[in-house]
């Protein structure tokens, strides 16, 4: 009997990973920079090797092709590209050229992420996305990617959650450059709004090759994390009003943006932003949803988010709520674009709630397609444990686990891993080699 059945054809069924969460030696960024402060990071890890996929990374290929995956998610990492300001890395660039090829020979549909919140050092010296001149920084580095793989990639995005960075590194000042200054925070997001309205029309412009035969050169969009928000008292107005607001802010301002070309964002103790940039509106091809938990919201609390009382919650202490994918993919309703689930999974070492919540996840992302979403693709986060930004080793999302004392050593294969990939050749590359036959 098959799991979860059937998708669309063409689904795009895989995993999702950043650069700089998995490759390691990733020197020449601001995180790299940010890790070696004390106490920023759970355990005073750092990244180092990673999960050493810069050199693994057919390997790690070759599981998913042997799970039924037929798409992955990558992102390039421009420090490696440009370590310096103008000074471009070609062996990088050739790197990078072998891992898309290597992509193409495993039958991996490439999705690549321009920007997966690391920076060049250079750039966080100079203001990072605080300074308006890194758009332009970026759109160059944009123009050369797309230029340079255009041949081999049809599946862009832009930029990887422009709230989740701002909050963090700007307001809670968790993340480099570790501030706490939300006028900054609401200046960062529109900065990247902005950076992802050029590199949408850089990449339009530059890469004109279908890579996939499909008929299109290029389907750019953008990764929006999206929360399930609701109020910890429903009898309280309190906490439905900040709920609400949260809602508006986090969850639509920001993907209203690339639609109607308005950035307008606004938060207590904030100097608002409002105005419209050129090149932003109608800027999506697809939308990119990062979903992950839901969170009761808790007025007159330093930390207003909080689990739902007696839920199972991830390693991270995230509530499990597969549910929230169903509602999350409805929400984007409003934006009448393609829906790419860009990531989604659990923080779960002993892999002991993922195998669950996997399945009941793409059953109420099944629901949302019956509903009339047109969802073209699930990837999940992630393939590898990896590391979790301030969390270090301890969220770990991997279908497959990783040592982290040598990362050279084979992956462990997790439950979860047996179960996507039932659920992947029962829906996916089967599928899509039979219409490719003209079956
Ligand atoms: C998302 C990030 C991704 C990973 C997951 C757990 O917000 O895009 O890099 O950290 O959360």
């Amino acid at each position: 009997m098959p799991l979860v059945h059937p998708f669309p054809d063409r689904f795009l069924w895989g995993a999702a990973t950043s650069a700089h969460q998995v490759e390691g030696g990733n020197r020449a960024n601001d995180w790299w920079r940010f890790e070696q402060r004390p106490g920023v990071i759970a355990d005073g890890a750092r990244s180092g090797d990673a999960c050493a996929h810069w050199t693994r990374y057919d390997d790690d290929y070759a599981l998913a092709q042997a799970d039924g995956h037929n798409a992955f998610r990558l992102s390039i990492e421009w420090s490696r590209i440009e370590p310096e300001r103008d000074h471009i890395d070609e062996a990088a660039l050739a790197h990078y050229e072998a891992m898309l090829l290597a992509l193409r020979a495993r039958k991996l549909e490439p999705v690549v992420t321009l920007h997966h919140f690391t920076n060049p050092w250079w750039i966080a010296e100079a203001g990072g996305w605080e300074n308006h001149d890194t758009i332009a920084r970026f759109e160059k580095f944009v123009r050369l990617c797309a230029r340079r793989f255009g041949g081999l990639v049809d599946w862009w995005c832009t930029v990887n959650e422009p709230e989740v960075l701002a909050f963090r590194a700007y307001s809670q000042g968790i993340w480099p450059p570790g501030r706490q200054d939300r006028s900054a925070a609401l200046v960062v997001i529109a900065h990247l709004l902005e950076g992802h309205a050029r590199a949408y029309r850089a990449l339009h412009e530059e890469d004109r090759a279908d890579a996939d035969g499909d008929g299109r050169a290029v389907m750019a969009g953008m990764a929006k994390h999206h929360v399930i928000l609701e109020p910890m008292r429903g009898w309280s107005p309190l906490d439905r009003a900040l709920q609400h607001f949260e809602d508006a802010v986090f969850n639509r301002a920001v993907l209203r943006a690339p639609v109607t070309g308005h950035v307008a964002l606004s938060i207590p103790g904030a100097r608002t932003v409002d105005r419209r940039v050129m090149g932003l509106r109608d800027s999506l091809d697809y939308v990119g949803l990062n979903y992950y938990t839901r969170w009761k919201v808790a007025a007159g609390r330093s930390d207003p988010h909080v689990a739902a009382a007696g839920a199972p919650v991830n390693d991270l202490g995230w509530e499990v709520y597969p549910a929230g994918l169903e509602q999350a993919v409805l929400a984007m309703r409003e934006f009448a674009k393609p829906v790419v689930v860009l990531e989604n999974g659990v923080a779960d070492k002993n892999d002991r709630l993922r195998p669950r919540a996997l399945v009941q996840s793409l059953v109420h992302l099944k629901k949302a397609i019956d509903a009339g979403v047109p969802v073209r693709g699930y990837l999940h986060w992630s393939l590898l444990d990896n590391f979790e930004w301030s969390d270090g080793w301890r969220g770990r999302f991997g279908l497959y686990s990783v040592d982290f004392g040598d990362p050279k050593l084979p992956r462990t294969r997790t439950k979860s891993a047996d179960l996507f990939a039932r659920i992947a050749r029962q829906n996916g590359i089967d599928r899509k080699e039979l219409t490719d036959a003209g079956a």
